[in-house]
């Protein structure tokens, strides 16, 4: 198993309720997991909780089977490698082109002055150019990342992640600022490069159709505890209704 969660629980402090309770969820090598849930549901707390962002009051999160939060700092540094992140906002440096973007992913492989220097082995440059080319972006290497359209930022953000080499890309909403058909060929530029090198890819969507587009599985959660876990087809009317409940 790659990743292991068990009886994960965290409440922010001063919190009325708990942002996850009691959540258990397996993750294997390549496979898909898109999670659906209502704003406040939890998603972004559980894609927290696996990067170490918080630390949750209880249950565990294992990589590889050891506990990431007994991690030591080789290990740690690692595990940071072997999880890859794309975010809603791309973070880019706007004033860096985009083949230094994508470059700024071989952290982790260097002395952490190195990028600051702006210096880079010709390995690392050359795995940069690759890492474009399969996103599609190779003509666009010079551009200044600033000049670029939101689908095209999240493709750099995908070479990126690709840098450090990930068994695992985690997402908190990476396509929420995507008009819908550009968002529908992220996720279609994901999925495949997770088939061809095996990379776990975990992401909160806030769409129904495209989670089904994009995943084998489906994990949906409603007040911080799991309502569904299962296969994209599995999402039937009735499953919907206990992920996205009517106002009461
Ligand atoms: N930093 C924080 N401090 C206190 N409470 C928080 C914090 N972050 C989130 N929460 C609370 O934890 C719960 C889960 O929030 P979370 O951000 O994980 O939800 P979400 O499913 O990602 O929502 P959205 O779809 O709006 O992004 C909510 O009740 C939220 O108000
Ligand atoms: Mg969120």
């Amino acid at each position: 198993m790659l990743l292991t969660i068990d009886n994960l629980t965290m409440r922010y402090p001063r919190a009325e309720s708990c942002a996850l309770d009691n959540v258990a969820l397996n993750l294997t090598a390549g496979e898909r997991v898109a999670v659906l849930g209502q704003s406040g549901s939890g998603k972004s707390t559980l894609v927290r909780c696996i990067n170490r962002l918080v630390e949750p009051q209880s249950g565990r999160v294992a990589w590889d089977g050891q506990d990431v939060l007994g991690l030591k700092p080789e290990q740690l540094k690692r595990y940071r490698r072997d999880v890859g992140m794309i975010f809603q906002n791309f973070a880019l440096v706007d004033r860096l082109d985009v083949l230094h973007n994508v470059l700024v992913g071989s952290f982790g492989r260097q002395p952490w002055w190195r990028p600051l220097l702006g210096r880079y082995s010709a390995e690392e440059v050359a795995m940069a150019l690759d890492a474009l080319k399969r996103v599609g972006m190779s003509d666009k290497a010079a551009a200044r990342a600033d000049r670029l359209s939101g689908g095209q930022r999240q493709r750099v953000g995908i070479a990126r992640a690709l840098m450090q080499k990930p068994r695992l890309i985690l997402g908190d909403e990476p396509v929420s600022s995507l008009d819908p058909v550009i968002a529908r060929s992220v996720l279609s530029l994901l999925r495949e490069i997770s088939e061809q090198d095996s990379i776990a890819v975990l992401l909160n969507l806030h769409n129904v159709e495209l989670a089904r587009f994009f995943a084998h599985r489906i994990v949906g959660i409603h007040a911080g505890r799991i309502v569904y876990d299962g296969p994209a087809d599995g999402l039937t009317n009735e499953v919907l209704a206990r992920v996205y409940p009517p106002e009461a």
